[in-house]
C-alpha cells in the first residue's frame, strides 16, 4: 500500500509545484494521474522514487517512510519501486535480455553484474516475464532492433525484474501509436492483478485512462481536484482539470483535449 500525505514539492524558491497531495493506493489498483502539462504529474512520481526530493510531507510504501531515507536504505527501498518511462530508457546496443537483467542491478553484486553472472533464478524469471509479455523470442536481439511497443515491453519487464511492490509509469504510452498504447495499457492492467501490484500511470490520454484504469486522479497546478472511478469522470471533471484556458488568471498551458484524447 502506498500512502502519500500532505506532499509538498517546491523547486528552489519557486511556488510549490505540489501543494499538499494526499493519496492512498492499495492492492492491485491501477490509478491514472491525469492533468495538463506542468500540473505536477512527473514530479509526484519522482517524489515517490526520490528522483526528486520532496519538500515536506510523507510517503510510505507498505509502512516504510520513503521521504527520509538516505544511502543504502534508499537504494534498498528503490528496488521496491519499479519505474516505466515514456522513452523506454533502454540501452540500445545491449540485448533485450541484458536490458531486462539490468532490473536486477539493485540486487546482484557489481562483480556479478560486470561479469554477467546473474543467478539462474534471475534468468528464469526474465524468461518467464518476457514470455508473459510476448518478447521472449527477442531475448538476444539488440534493444534498438525492436518496435516501440516491444521496447516498452522490455521496459516493463525490466521494472518487474526488481520484484517491485509498486509500479510507476510516467506517460508509458505517449511515444506509441494508439493501438500499441492500448496493448501496453491492457498489459499493465493484467500484470497489476496477476502480481497484486499497485500501478500509478501518468497519462495525458483521458480516453485510455478511463478505459484501462480503475481510478483516475486529476491534478491541476499541483492540487488534486479529482479522485474517482472512470464512470465518475464526466465532462465537468474534464473541464475542471483541463479547462479555463480562456481565463486570464489561469496559467495552464494549451493542452488541446478533444474527445478526451490529447
Ligand atoms: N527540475 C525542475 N526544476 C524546476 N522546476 C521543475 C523541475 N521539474 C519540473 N519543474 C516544474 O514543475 C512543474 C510541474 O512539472 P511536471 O511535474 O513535469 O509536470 P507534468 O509531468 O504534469 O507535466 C512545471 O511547472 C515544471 O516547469
Ligand atoms: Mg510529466
Amino acid at each position: 500500500m502506498l500512502e502519500i500525505s500532505n506532499l509538498v514539492k517546491r523547486y528552489g524558491k519557486d511556488d510549490a509545484v505540489l501543494k499538499g497531495l494526499n493519496l492512498s493506493v492499495t492492492g492491485s489498483e491501477v490509478v491514472s494521474i491525469v492533468g495538463a502539462s506542468g500540473a505536477g504529474k512527473s514530479t509526484m512520481l519522482r517524489c515517490i522514487n526520490r528522483l526528486v526530493e520532496p519538500t515536506s510531507g510523507s510517503i510510505t510504501l507498505n509502512g516504510l517512510e520513503l521521504t527520509q531515507l538516505r544511502g543504502a536504505a534508499l537504494r534498498k527501498a528503490r528496488r521496491k519501486i519499479g519505474m516505466v518511462f515514456q522513452g523506454f530508457n533502454l540501452i540500445d546496443r545491449l540485448s533485450v535480455m541484458e536490458n531486462v537483467l539490468a532490473g536486477r542491478l539493485g540486487y546482484v553484486s557489481l562483480f556479478q553484474a560486470v561479469s554477467r553472472r546473474y543467478p539462474q533464478e534471475d534468468i528464469e524469471r526474465a524468461f518467464y516475464l518476457m514470455d508473459r509479455v510476448g518478447i521472449a523470442h527477442y531475448a538476444n536481439k539488440r534493444a534498438d532492433e525492436l518496435s516501440g511497443g516491444e521496447r516498452q515491453r522490455v521496459g516493463v519487464v525490466r521494472a518487474l525484474m526488481q520484484n517491485p511492490e509498486i509500479l510507476l509509469a510516467d506517460e508509458p504510452t505517449a511515444s506509441l501509436d494508439p493501438k500499441t498504447s492500448e496493448q501496453i495499457m491492457v498489459l499493465l492492467q493484467g500484470l497489476a492483478s496477476e502480481m497484486s501490484l499497485p500501478v500509478l500511470i501518468n497519462i495525458h490520454n483521458v480516453a485510455q485512462a478511463k478505459a484501462y484504469t480503475d481510478r483516475i486522479v486529476g491534478l491541476r497546478h499541483g492540487q488534486m481536484i479529482f479522485d474517482g472511478g472512470p464512470s465518475d469522470f464526466n465532462s465537468d471533471a474534464l473541464d475542471a482539470i483541463y479547462g479555463g484556458i480562456e481565463n486570464p488568471d489561469d496559467d495552464g498551458q494549451d493542452i488541446s483535449v478533444s474527445g478526451g484524447v490529447a
